[in-house]
């Protein structure tokens, strides 16, 4: 099985970004732990980050046919995307939504998720470990028969 985590916008700056709300675990920490944990539990992980609507798009196109799912944190995009949640729609493979933060005990702009509404489940407040349960949670998903 072969899964991509798509990383959204400003993400790459994990680390250094406002780390009382996101913590201090970089990017490239996020994406090695999401391959060794995927390994671990007979996951192929390729990841991918951009700042641009777009790409994210393009990645999401690419994934069909490619990959079996899609771990993504579509960061501010979760709020305001209707490209992105027609994306998902299109590509027809189950999406698992995270998030560092735990977006509803946040301002209430971030409490909307249009990526919730195309998306198998979402994960959200468990810093980087958010990742490694969506991992789990698409892992058992495939194992049950759901495409
Ligand atoms: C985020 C939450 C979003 O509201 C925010 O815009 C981000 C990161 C998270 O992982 O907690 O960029 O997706």
């Amino acid at each position: 099985r072969s899964i991509l985590v798509l990383n959204g916008p400003n993400l790459n700056l994990l680390g250094t970004r406002q780390p009382e709300v996101y913590g201090h675990t970089t990017l490239k920490m996020i994406e090695d732990l999401c391959v060794s944990h995927g390994a671990s539990i007979g996951l192929r992980v390729e990841c991918a980050q951009s700042n641009h609507e777009g790409v994210l798009i393009d990645a999401i196109h690419g994934a069909r046919g490619t990959h079996d799912g899609i771990v993504l944190n579509a960061g501010a995009y979760t709020h305001t995307s209707i490209a992105l949640m027609d994306a998902i729609s299109s590509a027809e493979l189950p999406v698992v939504e995270v998030h560092l933060s735990n977006i509803h005990a946040r301002e209430a702009f971030r409490h909307k998720s249009y990526i919730s509404a195309v998306a198998i489940g979402q994960i959200c407040g468990f810093g980087a470990q958010s990742y490694v349960l969506a991992l789990e949670a698409l892992a058992a998903h495939l194992q049950e028969g759901g495409g």
